[in-house]
């Protein structure tokens, strides 16, 4: 396991010591994480002695990372890909959002008397599913409802998006996944959760409003495009959103840009999961500005890449 730390201390923020209370994303890979820039940031901005690690943890160790995150008195975890869906077995209990979106991206450790002594306990948070609605709204300007979406992906991103999706109503949802097992029982769940949306696995055989990635393709600078193009042109798609924000421009955005569709990464995505993740923790309000700020300066201006 490997630790990366970005941003360890920022001005005016208290010094570590014993009461530093600290969180971290665990992910495989992690490299490209820009969410200790984000929550560091805001940690010094409001004063608070809190500090935000980010850890390589293989799926292997997941849960011995978990736990020992919760015996160091750590006060909550973000977890990214691949670990998304293993936690939802992992953790003592679920916040109804990471049941209703069936997979977990934020922990928080918290106390519970039982049988008179204190326990720490882990409880999951799904903080994407809101993200990805204010993400798409803020940076496409898109309506949703009754929208056209090809959604690339089935994993622990995938999935929640699809749900959501869903419930905001979109036209039709077409679901494609490199293991297609997968995308079925995506839009298994999503007839049972929601039997008036229409859903469809496999490419559309027309436009549509948006294109999402939520494959992990992309995070490294020779994996090949998350879609076929003998099956899907881009030229399609009237938008399309990227979940990936490092590198900043996928070699999916260029493509969609050069076709002329309206793109956008994933950063607003993670702003608002970070956001709300750093409410869950602290119980205070995120500053938002100060944490896109920080994200931005991470991304954009920092030498920083990927694996
Ligand atoms: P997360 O929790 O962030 O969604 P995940 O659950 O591991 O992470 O999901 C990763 C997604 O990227 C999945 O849709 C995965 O496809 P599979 O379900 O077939 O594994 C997709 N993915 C990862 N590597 C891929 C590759 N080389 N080619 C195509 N899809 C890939």
């Amino acid at each position: 396991m490997a630790a990366y730390k970005f941003h360890v201390f920022q001005p005016g923020q208290p010094a570590i010591n014993a009461d530093t209370r600290f969180c971290a994303v665990y992910g495989f890979p992690i490299r490209h994480s820009a969410s200790p820039a984000m929550h560091n940031a805001a940690f010094a901005a409001l004063g608070l002695n809190w500090r935000y690690l980010a850890f390589e943890v293989h799926p292997d160790d997941l849960r011995a990372a978990i736990e020992g995150a919760r015996v160091m008195g750590f006060a909550g975890l973000n977890l990214t890909v691949p670990h998304k869906l293993l936690a939802l077995e992992l953790v003592d209990a679920l916040d109804k959002s990471a049941r209703k979106w069936g997979a977990v991206n934020t922990i928080r450790f918290e106390s519970a008397g039982v049988d008179g002594r204190a326990k720490i306990r882990a409880v999951g948070f799904n903080t994407d599913a809101d993200a990805i609605v204010a993400a798409l709204r803020e940076d496409l300007k898109l309506e949703l409802r009754r929208a056209r979406v090809l959604l690339l992906g089935a994993g622990g991103a995938g999935r929640t998006a699809a749900l959501k999706l869903a419930a905001e109503k979109v036209a039709e949802l077409f679901l494609v996944n490199r293991t297609q097992s997968k995308a079925r029982a995506v839009a298994a769940e999503i007839k049972r959760q929601f039997p008036s949306q229409r859903v469809t696995v496999g490419y559309p055989e027309s436009g549509v409003d948006l294109l999402i990635n939520a494959t992990s393709l992309g995070l490294k600078p020779d994996d090949k495009l998350p879609l076929n193009k003998k099956r899907f042109s881009l030229d399609q798609a009237r938008a399309v959103y990227d979940m990936i924000y490092r590198p900043a421009e996928t070699a999916l955005l260029k493509a969609a840009r050069k076709a002329g569709c309206q793109t956008a990464n994933g950063l607003g995505m993670l702003l608002h999961q970070g956001a709300r993740a750093f409410e869950i923790w602290t119980g205070k309000p995120a500053p938002l500005g100060v944490m896109r700020r920080a994200l931005e300066a991470e991304v954009y201006q920092s030498t920083v890449h990927g694996p």
